[in-house]
């Protein structure tokens, strides 16, 4: 099993923290939207807890992944793709690793505004983006909850092109993410 990259397929590395990621954002957004409408109580307070600590786990594995794709190699597109296609994709992937680190730094920041403190998983304290004040609060909240949704909205898009690959070009864009040994397919017939 291959660690780095390759022009053909996603190394291990690059694809265990590419699925971590999407099982981790699911669970913090899961998360997210189930404790708000919690009433005020102990499990309020432990489900926000637990949904800080995963977001913060998350900004460690987004740094992680960014140092590694600078080191690592990445498949090609596969033959035929449109130029239009493939800087869509290149800007879609762009703004996913911006959300990546976005959303938990708003999410530090909102609770540094508000005066929380911020413990990872009943382990360290971690220190305060900023000082206690009510604008700012507001305004990384907003920030926080916006940039979920936009994440959300871009998720679904980029799920739906990588199963638009897979059903109807046919190609090995999925196969490679999956870690499936390439040519399973191809989009061009063999000459
Ligand atoms: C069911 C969900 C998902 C599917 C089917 C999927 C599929 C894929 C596939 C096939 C690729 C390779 C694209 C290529 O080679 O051009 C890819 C790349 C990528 N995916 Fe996903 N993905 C999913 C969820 C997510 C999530 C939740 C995120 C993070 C927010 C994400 C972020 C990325 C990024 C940033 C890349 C580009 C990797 C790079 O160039 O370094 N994906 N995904
Ligand atoms: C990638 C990681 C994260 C994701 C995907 C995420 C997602 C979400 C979502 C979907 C909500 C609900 C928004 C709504 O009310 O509509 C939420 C709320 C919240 N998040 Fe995060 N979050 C992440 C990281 C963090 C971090 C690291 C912190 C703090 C250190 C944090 C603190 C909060 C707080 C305090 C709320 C509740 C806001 C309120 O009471 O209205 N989040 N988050």
């Amino acid at each position: 099993m291959a660690l780095q990259s390759t022009p053909f397929r996603w190394g291990a590395l690059a694809r265990l923290l590419h699925w971590a990621m999407a099982l981790g954002l699911g669970y913090a957004v899961g998360l997210g939207l189930w404790m708000t409408d919690l009433p005020v109580g102990i499990q309020k307070i432990k489900t926000y807890a637990l949904h800080k600590s995963v977001g913060i786990t998350l900004l460690g594995i987004a740094v992680i992944r960014l140092l590694w794709r600078l080191l690592d190699d990445r498949p090609l597109p596969p033959p035929g793709t449109p130029r239009w296609q493939h800087r869509a994709a290149g800007l879609t992937h762009v703004l996913l690793y911006g959300l990546m680190l976005l959303l938990p730094l708003s999410g530090w920041l909102y609770n540094s505004a508000a005066g929380f403190p911020l413990r990872w998983f009943k382990l360290w304290n971690l220190p305060r983006l900023a000082e206690p004040d009510p604008a700012l609060k507001a305004l990384a909240h907003d920030l926080h909850v916006y940039a979920a949704w936009t994440l959300v909205a871009l998720v679904v898009l980029h799920a739906a092109a990588a199963l638009e690959h897979h059903v109807v070009d046919r190609d090995d864009t999925l196969n490679a993410m999956l870690g499936r040994q390439p040519p399973v397919r191809r989009k061009d017939p063999p000459p």
